[in-house]
């Protein structure tokens, strides 16, 4: 790969512009990145990260439940990762009479552990770089159909080959847009338990008020275990199951960081987009963002409400107002980063430089126009964009309606329906509703109901609606008949239904009012949007991986790390404060001390527990004190991470654990779009602080007996 060469010689020239903390970097490439990782203080290899000639640092992380990065820190497959990566299966077992929430949950013995259905981690076994051989056969004109179905027909016959030398899970995922593809052989473990977690009140501390912020005091950590069959394989649970024994788990340094300390962060990054046009850039945050903000906001306030007013609604909804709450607060983040930073005429100006460099070549013909067709793909995509961002902000987001969507699947059957099939389908649906109902609060709905049927309405034109929208004369009537009569707000008589299912039960099913409202959203997206979005989108991808290769050539000396897919990464920077405006400076640690400073018993996210005040007090940390004599509990470093970062460990220039990430500062929440080095910074929970709540605070001393601990 040529680019890497180029990269080595610049390296050697101009060793400080390297120093930036930018970048998702590939771990089977990372030798690429070694010798500037060394220069910044790393005294570990490449190889030492990932290897799969012998254990290496990797064969301790893994993708957690699908969203969240979690690592194995015991050689009996103890996990950690986020109390917030942790929240919905602390949540499923959590009920007003055993409030983990509220109180924790520690699993004194192996035997208490909680079983968790539904949540599986991933082992990353190998990679490796597959980009000839997929696309084999096509070059840069190749019209887009027959590309497409070529680089499918090749995928299909590497994954199959794969497949017959490999026990392991094999996928292929494009990367750079689609310039590289890398195989990935995955396994995938399902018995996973819940060994403990603190109260909301540590794991949480600050909740939804200082999320996306710094300083920041919050302990986000939980605790699981790995379970395996008697030989290490992944299994179903089953009480016979023994903890997984990894090739590596990670050691956990009791030393902390210094401002300036080379850190790096290795997990699943689930989504940037650093290479968009500015066009892309001003859509998503000046038009799409904002009208999700405004949507959540509303739907936040009801919650707030009821949530305020009753212990139970405030634990059913927990787990839902923090979904959406996360991702309201950060794209107001986003908006206001993008604009305070000028993100847009920044990419303005670059795709000046480079039209201009486009224009001083003959060879560049290619690239003439992208910026033209840019514009013109962004601008046609709208309609169709906002009409999607209202189906699910606003139709889908009323609970009755996304509920009954779920039985959709009962109106395909008739009487020629195999028996077998309907059983599994009335099972799974058991389940579904059960969980639903468990977390379900009526007047909720109803008041979120009509506030987003209202704004539905408002914002987009008649002519373009799904058709329920048009039949609404008076919203607070059609809401009040709508709760009336549907049967999806009533579990016995969903219970009914499922417990005596007949094929004839299928027509009144389908007149269920809530049920249309869902086939009236999702038929009018499949009829009027999707098409639309699907092709905008083919050629956006396509205007988008040329763009990228484009730049690529353009910049021959620039090392480019692919954008965040869901596969795992290395990123790396310092760790360091930082300075978000004139006059305003952050250090990059805060304490136990500002635990105390921001107690407030009146405010729910400001309440601290009354031992961890007693063990403040005594100031009773033991080895998990800093050298300063405080307990540092939070620290920001410069390295890039975003969404699904969470939990990820980030580890010293020995690769030791330090922390784990749960969060980036509001000032640089713009990083998935545009990263400054300035200003973006992730924020860590430091590992002395968990070690401290695990032994300390919770009598837990037998799990830190498990771990490796580096004084
Ligand atoms: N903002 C972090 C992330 O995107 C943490 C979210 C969880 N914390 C919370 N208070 N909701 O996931
Ligand atoms: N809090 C995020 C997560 O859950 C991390 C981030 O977006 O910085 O993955």
């Amino acid at each position: 790969m040529k680019r890497f060469h180029l990269l080595t010689a610049f390296m050697v020239l101009f060793p400080a512009f390297l120093f930036a903390g930018e970048g998702m970097w590939i771990p089977m490439l990372l030798q690429y990145n070694e010798k500037e990782m060394q220069e910044m203080g790393m005294k570990i290899t490449a190889e030492d990260i990932y290897s799969i000639n012998h254990s290496s640092l990797k064969d301790a992380i893994v993708l957690f439940g699908g969203g969240c990065t979690g690592e194995i820190v015991s050689d009996y497959g103890l996990l950690l990762t986020n109390h917030h990566c942790g929240y919905d299966y602390i949540q499923k077992h959590s009920s007003v009479e055993h409030d983990y929430l509220t109180n924790g949950f520690w699993a004194m013995n192996r035997g208490e552990e909680l079983p968790c259905p539904g949540l599986s981690v991933i082992f990353l076994r190998e990679m490796r770089d597959v980009t000839e051989r997929v696309l084999e056969g096509v070059n840069i004109d190749t019209p887009e159909a027959e590309r497409q179905a070529k680089i499918d027909e090749n995928i299909k016959k590497i994954v199959a080959a794969t497949e017959k030398e490999t026990k392991y899970k094999v996928s292929i995922k494009p990367f750079f847009l689609g310039n590289e593809y890398y195989l990935l052989l995955n396994e995938v473990y399902t018995d996973v338990r819940l060994v403990g977690c603190p109260p909301s009140n540590i794991g949480k501390f600050g909740g939804d008020t200082d999320n996306w912020v710094w300083p920041r005091h919050t302990g986000d950590f939980s605790i699981f275990r790995v379970y395996a069959d008697k030989d290490g394989h992944p299994a179903v649970y089953d009480k016979d199951n023994v903890p997984y024994k990894p090739a590596k788990h990670l050691d956990i340094s009791l030393k902390g960081a210094e401002e300036g300390d080379f850190a790096f962060v290795f997990g699943y990054p689930a989504r940037t987009n650093e290479y968009l046009p500015a066009v892309a850039v001003d859509q998503e945050a000046n038009l799409i963002d904002p009208i999700m903000v405004d949507l959540r906001g509303k739907v936040l306030d009801i919650y707030n409400k009821y949530q305020e007013q009753d212990p139970k609604v405030r634990i059913q909804y927990a787990s839902k107002h923090a979904g959406l709450g996360n991702g309201w607060k950060k794209w107001m983040g986003v908006t206001e980063g993008i604009n305070h930073f000028h993100g847009v005429e920044k990419k303005h100006e670059y795709e000046g430089r480079f039209y201009d460099w486009v224009m001083q070549s003959r060879s560049r013909y290619m690239y003439a126009n992208l910026l033209k067709d840019f514009k013109q793909s962004y601008k046609e995509l709208e309609p169709y964009e906002l009409a999607y961002t209202y189906m699910a902000e606003a139709g889908l987001r009323i609970e009755l309606v996304s509920f009954a969507g779920r039985f959709v699947r009962l109106l395909d059957v008739t009487k020629d329906t195999p028996q077998e099939d309907i059983d599994r389908i009335l099972y799974q649906l058991k389940g579904t509703s059960a969980s639903f109902f468990k977390d379900y609060y009526e007047p909720i709905d109803r008041e979120v109901a009509a506030m987003l049927l209202k704004e539905y309405l408002k914002a987009q034109p008649a002519d373009f609606r799904p058709d329920f929208l048009n039949d609404i004369k008076d919203v607070d009537e059609y809401v009040d008949k709508l709760f009336a009569k549907s049967m999806f707000t009533d579990e016995a008589k969903v219970n009914e239904l499922l417990d005596d299912f007949k094929p004839n039960k299928v027509k009144k099913l389908a007149n269920d009012p809530a049920l249309k409202i869902y086939q009236s959203l999702i038929g009018f997206y499949r009829n009027e949007v999707y098409s639309h979005i699907s092709s905008l989108n083919n050629d956006i991808d396509r205007l988008r991986r040329i763009y990228m290769k484009g730049q690529m050539e353009m910049e021959p000396e620039k090392r480019f790390s692919p954008d965040a897919n869901f596969t795992l990464r290395v990123t790396y920077g310092k760790v360091e404060g930082f300075k978000p405006q004139d006059g305003k400076t952050f250090r990059h640690f805060t304490t136990l001390e500002g635990i105390m400073q921001k107690e407030n018993p009146d405010i729910y996210d400001y309440v601290v527990e009354p031992r961890l005040k007693e063990l403040y007090n005594n100031k009773d940390y033991g080895r998990y004190a800093d050298k300063d004599g405080t307990m540092h509990v939070a620290f920001t470093a410069s390295v890039h991470t975003t969404g699904g970062n969470s939990g990820s460990p980030i580890l010293n220039a020995e690769g030791q654990l330090l922390g784990l990430n749960f969060d980036r500062c509001w000032e640089g929440t713009m990083s998935d779009l545009i990263y400054d080095p300035d200003i973006c910074r992730n924020i860590s929970v430091d590992i002395r602080y968990v070690l401290f709540i695990i032994d300390k605070f919770a009598g837990a001393g037998h799990l830190i007996d498990e771990m490796t601990i580096v004084e």
